[in-house]
């Protein structure tokens, strides 16, 4: 892809949006004929969340979904990512469908649609039905032919009315923190399993987009920027950038896994789990590209003195490795490097020649209070100025960027970490029995910035 340098003024002006997680914001996991998930099975074994945590409660967004509305809508953006709850839709992952899930989900939309927000579905963000994990999960092939039916009855419900449409988000971590790193549900930790759910993964994607053509579909990929710490950790680092980012890129843009990648994943040359028209399916699949971005990745040679790394597992077949943290550092203990975007965006950009979406970008910080009705969390601010200066300049060196969504609408269960790390615009009040909303003075700022780009203000 050759790359021109337009004009700040032929720039189309970049769209807004907040995003959120089914099961990260919806609580009510029994409710309307919701079958059981991988996480809820996962967060009820002891020791696997942050003080025992679980999304049964969440921030029971289902119950609350005219509150969440009018948050979204006060906010200005041009959209709203949120995703689809698998076992909502088809409790057991395949066969029966649950009506009163989709139902929620159609109020969802058309609620959207009224306010003139564009819906952006996501049709997996981790929360895989137990029934299809008791059969193997995405270790197995089933489970990639699954989605398909899956992502067929959700688009015959919504497809008249929803225009953006992703397979998975962050399927780096559905794969290797789920099954290689143990750390995220299912909680496996078998190298092998976790290459095996990778190639599933794309396999479903890939599927999907056979199967709905005509759809405006991507996959969203939490892609990171690679960078040794010293010149003796390259070759870890290539290893590294092979499985964070070449294993999506390649097939999606090559049709391919590469040599390098083949070393540290031998499985992936593997003729009865890659099979013939497999990669070639995955070929140009995307007309558009989500990407999620919080931090750099600075590999180096172990010192045996290092902390040991929660992802350490998560990149199985590269020799151990130390993963160096600059500061300064948010809550979750991310490094902040809003160059890591600008470069990730020009690089991604001339790798891919489809347009880009930032469909995630936010800070975890210790924001707790609410004092006088008002959360200060100018750390955040600055955050997310930051970084949207990086997408202005990436822009400018002509990625064709088209969005960004800030992560996330509300503080929420955030995973292995509970409801402990803070993303929120919003602030939820988790000792209240009606768990308050607060809008944080970020949701302001936010707003201030998304308001004007579409003439809301
Ligand atoms: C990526 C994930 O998509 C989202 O679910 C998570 O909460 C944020 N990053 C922050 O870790």
């Amino acid at each position: 892809m050759t790359t021109s340098t337009p004009a700040a003024a032929d720039l189309k002006p970049l769209a807004y949006g907040v995003a959120s997680a089914s099961y990260q914001i919806e609580g009510a996991t029994t409710e309307d004929g919701r079958g059981i998930s991988i996480w809820d099975t996962f967060s009820a074994e002891p020791g696997r969340v942050r003080n025992g945590d679980d999304g049964t409660h969440a921030c029971d967004s289902y119950h609350r979904l005219d509150d969440d509305l009018a948050l979204v809508r006060g906010l200005g953006v041009d959209a709203y990512r949120f995703s689809i709850a698998w076992p909502r839709v088809m409790p057991d992952g395949r066969g029966k469908v649950e009506t009163r899930g989709l139902d929620y989900y159609e109020r969802l939309v058309d609620a959207l649609l009224e306010a003139d927000v564009e819906p952006a579905v996501t049709l997996y963000h981790w929360d895989l039905p137990q029934a299809l994990e008791d059969e193997g999960g995405w270790v197995s092939r089933s489970t990639a032919e699954a989605f398909v039916d899956y992502a067929r009855v959700v688009h015959e419900r919504l497809g008249d009315r929803v225009s953006s449409w992703a397979t998975h988000n962050e399927p780096w971590c559905a794969a290797y923190l789920g099954y290689a790193a143990g750390v995220h549900a299912p909680g496996r930790r078998e190298g092998a399993a976790g290459h095996r759910a990778a190639h599933h993964l794309l396999l479903g994607h890939a599927l999907v987009r056979q199967a709905l053509p005509d759809t405006h579909l991507g996959i969203v990929l939490n892609l990171a920027p690679v960078w040794p710490e010293t010149p003796q950790a390259e070759e870890i680092a290539d290893g590294v950038d092979a499985i964070r980012n070449r294993v999506w890129l390649d097939p999606l843009v090559d049709g391919a896994y590469d040599a390098r990648l083949l070393d540290v994943a031998p499985v992936l040359g593997d003729p009865e789990l890659v099979r013939p028209g497999d990669l070639e399916a995955m070929q140009g699949s995307i007309d558009w590209l989500g990407i999620n971005y919080y931090t750099p990745i600075r590999p180096a040679v172990p010192s045996g003195h290092g902390e040991p790394h929660p992802e350490q597992g998560a990149y199985p077949g590269v020799p151990d490795l130390d993963l160096v943290v600059r500061e300064p550092r948010t809550d979750i203990g991310w490094e902040v490097e809003p160059r890591g975007l600008e470069e990730l965006l020009v690089d991604t950009h001339r790798r891919v020649g489809v347009p880009l979406v930032v469909t995630e970008n936010g800070a975890a910080m210790t924001d707790t209070e609410v004092v006088d009705g008002v959360v200060d969390d100018q750390d955040r601010i600055d955050y997310l100025e930051g970084h949207l200066a990086a997408v202005d300049r990436a822009r400018a060196a002509g990625a064709d960027v088209r969005g960004y969504f800030a992560w996330t609408l509300m503080d929420n269960f955030e995973w292995a970490e509970g409801y402990d790390k803070t993303f929120g615009l919003v602030h939820v009040d988790r000792s209240s029995p009606l768990l308050t909303r607060t809008p944080k003075a970020s949701y302001r700022w936010f707003a201030d910035r998304a308001a004007p780009a579409r003439g809301r203000a």
